[in-house]
């Protein structure tokens, strides 16, 4: 029996009390031989342990418990939920544990936000100052007088071109985001078919692929190829992993789409033969502006926004998507999405 209680506490009391006072009252008796009939001893020692338990509990329930119940109903509603406090003390000790952890929660959750915002300014910051500072560059060269040099001045002029192409790639997938993060990216279901869209899709990056001379084949081993998803978005999704796969796998490589069938789901993998990703940098692939090779992914344009993009768009279609890579042999990045 756990003594948390006024009227527990008091009855302990009282019985603690009661022995050294009784003690004292048979002590004063002997010594001074009075002789009471024990009717009225008892009457007597039954009025006093009376005594002690109210004296005890109106003072424990008065000056502690009336007190604790007022600080407890406070936090008890600050936590939404507005508890009356029976009697047990022992339920004040567990909920105010159980209301410091939590807070100490949410303090390590805020703090670990604030650290990744500070973070993401900096990243911001640092990847716009590039391009910003190149076209600055090319136009003081310009102004000083490099603009009548008609072997160069086309050149930086085309350069600036490109570093304002990167500005606008930056600020457009950051926008993307910040729509994604404050839950204003609505989605648009409609039923499609996807080998269609991916054929689609390959004409759009022929070019790119050309370039590097990487092939783009689709092998097909679902039965239904319609699913009900945003087009826009998984095109958005598709091009990424896509382009992804052209601009990091190998020169002469091959990207392959495949479909199968996952019960009511269709799982569709985007497979290269590249040089793979080290097992280290995989679990942060998926981050804002994380690259494996920060210059490469410079030189190909790229913000390092698209994969965080595409994981977005994949979790608001309440999908999944992952990443398995070998070295030298090559990525696959798969996902899923509701059939239809
Ligand atoms: N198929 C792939 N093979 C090797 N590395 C890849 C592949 N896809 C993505 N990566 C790495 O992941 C990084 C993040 O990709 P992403 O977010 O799309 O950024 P970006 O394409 O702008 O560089 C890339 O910079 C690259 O280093
Ligand atoms: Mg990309």
């Amino acid at each position: 029996m756990q003594w948390t209680t006024p009227k527990k506490i008091a009855i302990a009391l009282t019985l603690a009390l009661a022995v050294p006072v009784f003690a004292l009252f048979a002590l004063i008796f002997l010594c001074f031989e009075i002789r009471i009939p024990s009717l009225q001893i008892i009457l007597i020692l039954a009025s006093l342990a009376l005594a002690i338990y109210f004296i005890s509990y109106s003072f424990l329930k008065k000056y502690i418990h009336e007190r604790v119940k007022v600080i407890y109903k406070t936090l008890t509603r600050h936590r939404g939920v507005s508890t009356d406090l029976e009697t047990d003390l022992d339920k004040v000790d567990e909920d105010v544990d159980e209301m410091i952890n939590e807070r100490q929660r949410e303090i390590e959750e805020l703090k670990s936000m604030e650290s990744f915002r500070r973070e993401f300014l900096g990243n911001v910051s640092h990847e716009l100052k590039t391009p910003i500072f190149n076209i600055q560059g090319y136009i003081h060269t310009l102004i000083d007088g490099a603009i009548k040099d008609e072997n160069v001045n086309m050149q930086y002029l085309n350069r600036s071109s490109k570093s304002v192409d990167r500005m606008i790639n930056i600020v457009e997938d950051l926008e993307m985001i910040s729509k994604i993060e404050s839950n204003q990216l609505e989605l648009e279901f409609t039923r499609w078919n996807i080998i269609d869209h991916i054929s689609e899709i390959f004409d759009v990056l022929e070019m790119k692929a050309k370039k590097r001379s990487v092939s783009l084949s689709v092998d097909n081993q679902s039965t239904n190829n319609f699913v009900k998803a945003d087009r826009d978005k998984i095109s958005q999704v598709l091009i990424n992993l896509i382009e992804n796969s052209i601009k990091y796998g190998n020169e002469g490589g091959h990207t392959k789409v495949r479909l199968f069938d996952m019960g009511d789901n269709l799982l569709i993998e985007i497979a290269d033969n590249g040089a793979g990703i080290t097992a280290e940098h995989l679990p942060r692939l998926f981050e804002r502006f994380y690259r494996v090779d920060k210059s490469r992914s410079r030189s190909e344009g790229g913000t390092g926004l698209g994969l965080s993009i595409v994981k977005h768009i994949i979790e608001a279609h309440r999908q999944t998507i992952n990443v398995r890579s070998t070295e030298n042999v090559g990525t696959t990045f798969s996902f899923t999405l509701k059939k239809a």
